[in-house]
């Protein structure tokens, strides 16, 4: 039987870290509603004790959320705890997401201590959480760059001391994905009380890696990814969960499967752009403008005899407009013959032929040929055999 992939979406917390991505309580009400729609399983609404304003955020979405679990970040640090068990209090699914720095990196230089003290201070923050929910995940923040080993025991204590899902991030997007799904694969063979609790993929874009990562936790035995819509996120950003779902639809003998509701990812995606005021490349996957859109001549004329050719998804499956025929010094005869159709042409083959030396003389001197350049081509164009 196929397994579900929980989609833990964080475009309200590490997508709205991104300076300028700042929501107030409203917008982010509005988008959680929009997520919960969308079909995610687990909101991270904010990091409630960070300011007043995202305690209130957090409060608002648990009021509001009614099928997907809500979670709220914390420190392992007794205060933030608590203060997020507040703003989830009236949640119907209350998360706390709480946890530590585990590669040596964050022991040493950030908190100056030892792996000792950092595994006990794990073990105490998801028992404080424990005491107000029993939706507890525990991050290894930068579990990326940590010793597998050592991994593995932080992994073991926090379930023994009361973890559901335990998050091992590549905080820094340091990780080979053969990496990644490795550290997945270790965890799942060498923590004895792996079957108590679920792995999470949290990857970040340093190296272009997030989306590969993610997947290659989940084939090795993760069953949550944390992503964002639009990849938003910290730097370079998070794995980007229109990627990931559509991975995971388009590669069915994986197994797996989200419940994700694909139509929705287009709109959704131009509406954080424009409420996060943060433009989406025109060449991103799966929600950019010419994720759809053929442009060469070769890739046009195979389109227009089968889509399947030069298309893996059909746009209406992912909520886009639909597939573009963009008219350049690069394209063929039938993509211009195909334009002039939509535009109630009915040119014929000579026609087009003779249309075509026109067109590349517009299309050189220009970077597309737009439909107004087309009408003047057409108005313009006396046909030799008419003369004749
Ligand atoms: O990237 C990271 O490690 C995080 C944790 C807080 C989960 O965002
Ligand atoms: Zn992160």
């Amino acid at each position: 039987m196929d397994q579900q992939i929980y989609i833990f979406d964080t475009t309200l917390r590490d997508g709205e870290q991104v300076p300028g991505c700042k929501l107030n309580t409203k917008e982010k009400l509005g988008l959680a509603l929009q997520l919960e729609a969308l079909g995610v399983d687990i909101i991270e609404a904010g990091f409630p004790i960070s300011s007043p304003g995202d305690f209130e955020s957090v409060q608002a979405i648990s009021k509001v959320i009614k099928n997907a679990t809500v979670c709220g970040l914390t420190r392992a640090v007794q205060k933030d705890i608590e203060v997020a068990a507040q703003a989830l209090k009236y949640a119907v699914r209350p998360r706390i997401h709480t946890g530590i720095g585990t590669s040596d990196f964050h022991i040493k230089a950030k908190f100056n201590t030892s792996q000792e003290v950092i595994l006990e201070r794990a073990i105490q923050a998801v028992k404080w959480a424990r005491n107000f929910t029993d939706d507890v995940e525990f991050f290894a923040e930068d579990a990326g760059r940590t010793d597998n080993e050592y991994l593995a025991r932080i992994v073991e204590g926090v379930i023994h001391a009361g973890a559901t899902v335990v998050n091992i991030p590549d905080t820094t997007g340091y990780c080979l994905p053969y990496q990644y799904g490795e550290k997945i694969a270790y965890l799942m063979n060498n923590v004895p009380n792996i079957d108590k609790a679920i792995l999470s993929c949290h990857c970040h874009n340093d190296l272009g890696l997030a989306t590969a990562n993610s997947i290659s936790g989940v084939i090795n035995g993760a069953r949550q990814i944390e992503c964002t819509i639009n990849g938003l996120g910290e730097r370079a950003g998070n794995t980007s969960l229109e990627e990931v779902v559509m991975i995971i639809q388009q590669h069915k003998h994986l197994g797996l499967y989200t419940n994700i509701k694909t139509q929705m990812l287009n709109p959704l995606s131009r509406e954080v752009s424009d409420i996060m005021r943060m433009p989406v490349q025109p060449n991103k996957a799966i929600v950019g403008a010419n994720a759809f859109s053929h442009s060469s001549g070769i890739h046009q004329d195979g389109f227009l005899k089968d889509a399947q050719t030069y298309e893996i998804i059909n746009p209406e499956q992912v909520g886009a407009e639909g597939s573009k025929i963009v008219l350049t010094a690069r394209s063929g005869r039938s993509a211009l013959a195909y334009r002039f159709q939509k535009l109630g042409y009915d040119f014929d083959r000579n026609d087009i032929d003779q249309l075509y030396q026109s067109f590349l003389i517009i299309a050189d001197s220009k970077k597309e040929v737009v439909e107004s350049d087309l009408r003047i081509l057409a108005e313009a164009y006396v046909p030799e055999k008419a003369i004749a």
